[in-house]
C-alpha cells in the first residue's frame, strides 16, 4: 500500500471497582454475565420497534441486496492502498454498496446519499466511515501523545469534539480508537494507541468510546466508534508492519486483549480485525477471535468491519486458496462487513448457493448493520448528518481550538531539564532551528483525517514569537533535514550555527517526519532520521544552553542528547495548536504533567523493553551490576533511558512512605494504599502518581510490576494531599496456569510513586 499522503483526574479504583472497570479480562474463563460493562454508552438495550422495522425491511431484501450491506467502499476522494473498484456510484444505484467510506462534508455526503436513498429500490441509507482518529478538522495530538497526558477526561474531550466536528460533515463513523497494545518502537503504528500498557490503555480505550459515541448515537454530534485492530496487531514480529504474530494464547489474553475488552464493554459499536495471523490463522478469517472471544464470551452486538482488503489478503498469507474461499472463510469467522475488498460483492451468493454459506449468516451480519443504521436515525433521515448550516458553524470553533490547544499541552512530556526551562524572560534572543522549527505539514502527524497541513496549523517558530516577551527575538534557521537520504549532508549547517553564536539559547526543534510514523512506517533504527544529530552536536559545540523539542510518533533514541543537552521536551505530533502549546510550556505558562505511556530505550537493540517484563531466572544482582551469566548485555544498561510513567515538573513532588490499610486480604476483602502527596516546589502543577503491584509467586511467573491505578492530581505550590487506591483480589486476576481468569494466594509487593521505576513499597498477603 501507498504511503498516506493524506489527510478527578482519574476515577479512584475504588470507583472503578464498584463499576466494575478493574477485572481487565474476563475472556473465556468467565462467564460473560460476570464482567459488568464499565459505562456502556446505551445503544445495546433492546427496542422492538426497531426488531420490527428491521425484520419487515429483512423480509423485503434480495440476498443481492443483503450482500450490498456487507459491502463496504472508499469513495474516490482518498484512499489507503488499491481502490479496487471504480464506478462506485452505479454500485450505489444497484444497492451493491451499504456503506462508504473517505467520503465527507455535508454537500458531498448527501449527494451520495440521495443516491441511496432516492435511486435505489428499498431506499436504504448508506453509512459514512472515516479515520478520525485524533481530530477531524481542529487536529488534536497524536493519539500516543493524547495517552502521555494520562487525562481520560481530556482524551474523552478530543473524542467528543472530533465526533461533533466529524458528525456536521456527514459522518456516522469512525475508525477508531486504536487500542492495539504497542511495544515495538519500530512498528510505526506506536504513534496511533496508547502505548504499551494494558491497564492504562484499556481507560483510554473507554475514555475514547465513550467520547465518540457519547449517551445517543441519534444525536448528531456522536459518532460510532471501531475499536481497532482485533487483535494483537501490534505484536507484529521485528516491528515491520503487517508482519507475522506469534504469541503464546496467555499473552493475547493478560496483554493485547484487555484494552478491546474494556472497549466493548464500554459500549463500541464496532470492530476492525487487524491485517496480522494470530496463532496461525488471520484475524479476518479467526473464528476464535471474532465469535468465540467476541461474541460469545464478551456478549458484543455490534457489527465487525474487516481492515482494508485484509480478506483478500488471506490467499497471500496462504490462508485461502482464491477470494472466493477467502470470503467463506471471514463470514463464517464472524466477519459481518467486507471493507474495499469486494471479495462479499463478487463472491458470496455463489457460495451460498454451493451451501458452504449460510442464508441465516449473512442475515445476522446484515441485522447488526441495519441496527447501526437504526439506532443512528438514518431511517427517520438518511440527512441528519449532513447538515451545511451546522458544519459551519462546527468545524474549527473557538472553544474547540482551545481544546486542542489545552489538550497538546498536557501532552508533552519533560524528560530532562537541568534549569534551562522554563526560559528566561530575560534572554535577548533565541535560535530556533530544526527541520521541525517551521513545520505546518508535520504538527499533525499521521492519521490527521481531515486535518489542514497546509495553513492551520501553528507552527514551534509561530507559536514562540506569538509569545515571546517584548523584545525578545525568536529567529529561525532549518539547518539539519530529517530525510533519510539526508545523512552526511552538512549544507545548512553554517547558517544555523552563525544563528546559535549570536543568541542566548537554542530551540532545537528536532524528531521524525510526520509520514516517519503510522501505517507502513517502521524503521530499523530509532535514531533522529537524516542529519539532525549531526548538527547537534556542531550546536553543542557553540556552548549555549540547547533545549531539544522532539516531536515524534515513537520513542526516538535520544541518549546523546540526554548526555549532552540542556532539557528536553517531548512534544509528539501536538496538533493545530501545537506551536502554542509548545510556547505555553516552554515559557512556563503551563507546567508540563505529561507521563510517558511507553518506555523510551537506550538504542533500538533494547527493544523489547517495556516496564511489566519477567524477572527470568538470572536478574542482575544490583550490588553486581557488571557480573558474567546473569540476563543483560555486555554494552548497555538493561534500563531504558526513560521508564514507563517518567516525566519532570517545572515544580518537584514528594511522596510520604505508602501505607496499607491491612497486611492481609481475602478474596472480595478491599485493601487501601495510601500516601500523601506533596507539591515542594516553587509552582502549582499535576502529578500523576501511580499504584503497581508485583505477584510474587504464581502458578505461571507473573510480571515484575503491573500498574493497576493512577491518579492525575493538581497541587497547588506547598500543598499536600493523600492519595487513596483501593485493591481486590479482582485487580489481581491473571490467566492462571490451567488457562482460567482469577487470582491466586500468596504474597505481594505494591508501591506507589511517580514513576513506573520510583516509589515506596509495601508488602500484602492474599489469603484462601
Ligand atoms: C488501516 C486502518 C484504517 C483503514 C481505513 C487501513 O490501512 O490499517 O487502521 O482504518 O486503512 O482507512
Amino acid at each position: 500500500m501507498p504511503s498516506m499522503p493524506r489527510n478527578l483526574t482519574h476515577l479512584t479504583l475504588a470507583t472503578l471497582l464498584l463499576s466494575g472497570a478493574l477485572s481487565p479480562a474476563p475472556l473465556l474463563a468467565k462467564p460473560a454475565a460476570e464482567s459488568a460493562p464499565v459505562d456502556s454508552t446505551g445503544w445495546e438495550k433492546p427496542d422492538p420497534k426497531m426488531d420490527r422495522f428491521i425484520a419487515d425491511l429483512m423480509a423485503k431484501m434480495t440476498l443481492e441486496e443483503k450482500i450490498g450491506q456487507l459491502s463496504l467502499l472508499t469513495s474516490d476522494w482518498d484512499s489507503t492502498g488499491p481502490t479496487m473498484r471504480k464506478g462506485y456510484q452505479e454500485d450505489i444505484r444497484k444497492g451493491r454498496i451499504g456503506s462508504i467510506f473517505n467520503a465527507f462534508t455535508a454537500r458531498y455526503t448527501r449527494d451520495l446519499q440521495r443516491l441511496a436513498v432516492e435511486e435505489t429500490r428499498l431506499k436504504i441509507p448508506l453509512l459514512f466511515g472515516y479515520d478520525v482518529v485524533h481530530g477531524h478538522r481542529t487536529i488534536f495530538p497524536i493519539s500516543l501523545g493524547e495517552a502521555a497526558s494520562w487525562d481520560l477526561n481530556a482524551i474523552e474531550k478530543s473524542a467528543r469534539i472530533s465526533a461533533a466536528e466529524a458528525a456536521a460533515e456527514g459522518l456516522h463513523w469512525t475508525f477508531a480508537p486504536m487500542v492495539d497494545i504497542a511495544r515495538d518502537p519500530r512498528w510505526g503504528r506506536v504513534s496511533e494507541g496508547a502505548g504499551e500498557d494494558v491497564y492504562l490503555g484499556s481507560r483510554i480505550a473507554e475514555a475514547r468510546v465513550r467520547g465518540f459515541q457519547g449517551s445517543d448515537l441519534k444525536a448528531t454530534d456522536t459518532i460510532l466508534a471501531t475499536v481497532k485492530h482485533f487483535a494483537a496487531y501490534g505484536a507484529a514480529q521485528a516491528g515491520r508492519d503487517y508482519n507475522t504474530v506469534d504469541i503464546s494464547e496467555r499473552t493475547l489474553r493478560d496483554i493485547y486483549l484487555p484494552p478491546f475488552k474494556a472497549a466493548a464493554d464500554a459500549g463500541a459499536a464496532t470492530f476492525m480485525t487487524s491485517f496480522n495471523e494470530y496463532d496461525g490463522i488471520p484475524a479476518s478469517g479467526n473464528h476464535y477471535l471474532l465469535t468465540d472471544v467476541l461474541r460469545d464470551k464478551w456478549g458484543f452486538k455490534g457489527f465487525v468491519v474487516t481492515d482494508y482488503t485484509s480478506i483478500n489478503e488471506m490467499v497471500a498469507h496462504g490462508y485461502s486458496k482464491d477470494l472466493k474461499q477467502a470470503g467463506e472463510q471471514a463470514i463464517n469467522a464472524g466477519v459481518d462487513m467486507d471493507m474495499q475488498g469486494a471479495v462479499y460483492m463478487e463472491n458470496l451468493a455463489k457460495s451460498v448457493a454451493e451451501g458452504k454459506v449460510d442464508v441465516a449468516r449473512i442475515d445476522a451480519a446484515v441485522k447488526a448493520i441495519l441496527e447501526m443504521k437504526y439506532r443512528l436515525g438514518l431511517f427517520d433521515d438518511p440527512y441528519r448528518y449532513s447538515d451545511e448550516a451546522r458544519e459551519k458553524a462546527t468545524v474549527y470553533r473557538a472553544d474547540f481550538l482551545d481544546a486542542a490547544r489545552d489538550v497538546a499541552r498536557k501532552s508533552m512530556v519533560l524528560l530532562k531539564n537541568d534549569g534551562a526551562l522554563p526560559l528566561a524572560a530575560s534572554a535577548k534572543s533565541i535560535a530556533v532551528i530544526g527541520p521541525l522549527g517551521d513545520s505546518k505539514a508535520d504538527m499533525i502527524g499521521s492519521w490527521a483525517a481531515a486535518g489542514d497541513r497546509k495553513t492551520r496549523p501553528v507552527t514551534l517558530l509561530e507559536g514562540m514569537q506569538a509569545r515571546a516577551p517584548k523584545g525578545q527575538i525568536v529567529a529561525y534557521a532549518k539547518g539539519a533535514s530529517y530525510a533519510f537520504e539526508d545523512s552526511g549532508k552538512t549544507d545548512g549547517f553554517a547558517e544555523a550555527i552563525a544563528l546559535a553564536q549570536k543568541s542566548d539559547v537554542i530551540v532545537a526543534a528536532m524528531g521524525e517526519r510526520w509520514d516517519m510514523t503510522g501505517e507502513a512506517a517502521s524503521r530499523t533504527s530509532l535514531d533522529l532520521p537524516g542529519n539532525q544529530q549531526a548538527l547537534l552536536e556542531e550546536l553543542k559545540k557553540t556552548g549555549k544552553p540547547i533545549i531539544l523539542v522532539l516531536m515524534s510518533g515513537r520513542p526516538n533514541s535520544i541518549e546523546w542528547a540526554n548526555d549532552h543537552v540542556d532539557a528536553i521536551l517531548e512534544a509528539w505530533y501536538p496538533g493545530t495548536m501545537g506551536g502554542h502549546a509548545i510556547a505555553d510550556v516552554l515559557y512556563g505558562d503551563y507546567n508540563p504533567s505529561g507521563k510517558l505511556p511507553i518506555t523510551f530505550p537506550r538504542n533500538v537493540g533494547q527493544v523489547p523493553i517495556f516496564h511489566d517484563m519477567k524477572n527470568t531466572g538470572r536478574p542482575i544482582d544490583p550490588a553486581q551490576p557488571n557480573a558474567k551469566y546473569v540476563s543483560r548485555y555486555l554494552n548497555t544498561p538493561n534500563t531504558p533511558l526513560y521508564p514507563f510513567g517518567y516525566g519532570l515538573s517545572y515544580t518537584s513532588f514528594t511522596y510520604s512512605p505508602v501505607t496499607l490499610s491491612k497486611t492481609s486480604i481475602r478474596p472480595g476483602e478491599p485493601l487501601t494504599a495510601t500516601v500523601t502527596v506533596t507539591n515542594s516546589g516553587a509552582r502549582d502543577g499535576e502529578e500523576v502518581v501511580q499504584l503497581y503491584v508485583r505477584d510474587l509467586v504464581g502458578s505461571v511467573t507473573r510480571p515484575v510490576k503491573e500498574l493497576k491505578g493512577f491518579q492525575k492530581l493538581m497541587l497547588k505550590k506547598g500543598e499536600s494531599r493523600r492519595v487513596s487506591f483501593t485493591l481486590t483480589d479482582a485487580d489481581l486476576a491473571f490467566t492462571r496456569a490451567d488457562m482460567s481468569w482469577g487470582s491466586e494466594p500468596g504474597q505481594f509487593k505494591l508501591r506507589v510513586g511517580p514513576s513506573s521505576a520510583e516509589g515506596s513499597e509495601a508488602d500484602f498477603e492474599l489469603t484462601k
